[in-house]
């Protein structure tokens, strides 16, 4: 496995597969690796003959007071997890080699970018853009994996790459989740046992919303959904405060007005430094129910 902290290395590791003809994944992401980045690398090395797995804690995508400094970066084993699972080049670049000078160019796709997250973190998605952006053009890949548990990020990429004609399939993977349904997130070592037994109840409100919809004739208002979820969340999850909770479009990512043609709800909830978000998609109804 090759470890590539510069531009110039990581391209030169990749030429060889690519005059040979071999496709190239690229699994981005900020380190602290954990199930639900393994599932991209294993989806990535099922797909693509070479893997490109990068790491790099993203300075541009965390606003003032956020957990820059904070954010774990086991480097010794994520390389290590990266070897074991036959990762081909792991680029892991300093700060300096991303932003060498003043980043004075961003990437911004509009109203994706503005609800949800996007209200809670300004500029938090024009910062993952410009990596990602810069990402693709370093490595050039065929396929770029993403997962769902980011569904806002996922949707924002896959919409920049659209609209910039980069020539890249994205793909994006299921959730990956502990046994009691909380979605893996490097940000979870931040809970301290109590808040990691509430943390459950996120899951926990997502599916109560799923049935709900599924259940009810004729379909819940998005906001009797929205309620049902608050209260679920206030009742079994105390020590958590809602960002928020919002039944959206699953690509427009805009308000709905119905449940049953095909929805996702996603939330986000701090408990103390922790802010984790998790989300569902509930397809479109058969029309005969
Ligand atoms: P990071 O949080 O490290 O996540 C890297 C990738 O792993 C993202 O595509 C994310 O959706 C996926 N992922 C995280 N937890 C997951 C889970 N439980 N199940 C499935 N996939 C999961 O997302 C980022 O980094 C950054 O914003 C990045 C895209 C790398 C740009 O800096």
């Amino acid at each position: 496995m090759i470890v590539a902290e510069s531009v110039e290395d990581v391209r030169r590791g990749i030429a060889a597969p690519r005059a040979a003809g071999r496709s190239i994944a690229l699994v981005p992401t900020m380190g602290a690796l954990h199930e639900g980045h393994f599932s991209l690398i294993a989806a990535a090395s099922a797909r693509c003959d070479f893997v490109v797995v990068s790491i790099f804690v993203n300075p541009l995508q965390f606003g003032p007071g956020e957990d820059l400094s904070a954010y774990p970066r086991p480097r010794e084993v994520d390389l290590a997890a990266c070897e074991q699972r036959g990762v081909d080049v792991v680029f892991y670049p300093p700060a300096e080699v991303m932003y060498a000078r003043q980043c004075l160019t961003a990437v911004h796709v509009t109203r994706l970018s503005e609800p949800m997250c996007g209200r809670d973190r300004p500029g938090h998605f024009a910062g993952v853009c410009t990596v990602v952006a810069k990402l693709l053009n370093i490595v050039q890949p065929d396929v770029a994996f993403f997962g769902a548990k980011d569904y806002q990020q996922a949707a924002i990429v896959r919409r920049m790459v659209l609209d910039l004609s980069f020539p890249v399939r994205i793909e994006v993977c299921p959730t990956v989740r502990e046994p009691d349904g909380l979605a893996m997130s490097s940000r979870n070592a931040y809970l301290t046992d109590e808040q990691r037994r509430q943390a459950t109840a996120l899951i926990g409100s997502l599916r109560l919303g799923e049935r709900m919809i599924r259940t009810q004739r004729p379909a819940p208002s998005p906001a009797a959904v929205e309620a049902a979820i608050r209260r679920h969340l206030a009742d079994e999850a105390p020590g958590g405060e809602i960002d928020y909770v919002q039944l959206a479009d699953p690509e427009e990512l805009s308000d709905v007005e119905r449940t049953d043609r095909g929805v996702v709800i996603a939330l986000a909830v701090r408990f103390g430094r922790a802010r984790l978000i998790d989300n569902i998609v509930v397809d479109r109804l058969p029309a005969d129910r």
